[in-house]
């Protein structure tokens, strides 16, 4: 059974993919819109399922509460730049700008979710409960990328 943090860990990499994708496009073009879409739905999707399984631990452990409560204000965080993104012009030095910090934002923050978050709860959690959370997040994945999907402007692909 797949533990959560491989999981989020193989999560994170496509996520690092694209980040570099979107910075090679140029402009107010088809790649670039569409590159992005793909990165917020996905983004989207992983934070709210990583905050229905890893974190809802986290936040219900005394030890762990502190860590838990960093890295959502994060997500929501990230949340409004990503939405900023969706509504300016993406030909303007200013995307281009706000992305470099999305994006310095964003790979800060699985670095350290890799680095301090992941390690930290790994210490607390038995196998068990590490394979239990990788289920509910697998679960949730699908349907939060379905709502990421829908609820994200489609005007943006075309
Ligand atoms: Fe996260
Ligand atoms: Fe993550």
């Amino acid at each position: 059974m797949t533990k959560i943090f491989d999981l989020l860990k193989e999560d994170h990499d496509k996520h690092r993919e694209l980040l570099k994708k979107i910075a090679e496009t140029e402009g107010d073009s088809p790649e670039r819109r569409e590159t992005f879409a793909e990165f917020r739905e996905e983004v989207t999707a992983h934070a709210s399922a990583e905050e229905q399984s890893l974190y809802a631990e986290m936040l219900s452990r005394p030890e762990l509460q502190e860590d838990g409560r960093h890295s959502v204000a994060e997500h929501k965080e990230l949340d409004d730049l990503l939405a900023e993104l969706a509504d300016m012009d993406m030909s303007s030095s200013g995307w281009l700008q706000k992305f470099k910090t999305l994006r310095h934002d964003y790979e800060h923050h699985i670095d350290e979710e890799e680095q301090e978050m992941f390690p930290a709860a790994d210490e607390e959690f038995a196998t068990k409960c590490e394979e239990r959370l990788g289920e509910i997040y697998a679960d949730r994945y699908p349907d939060e990328l379905a709502t990421a999907q829908q609820g994200i402007e489609h005007d943006d692909r075309e």
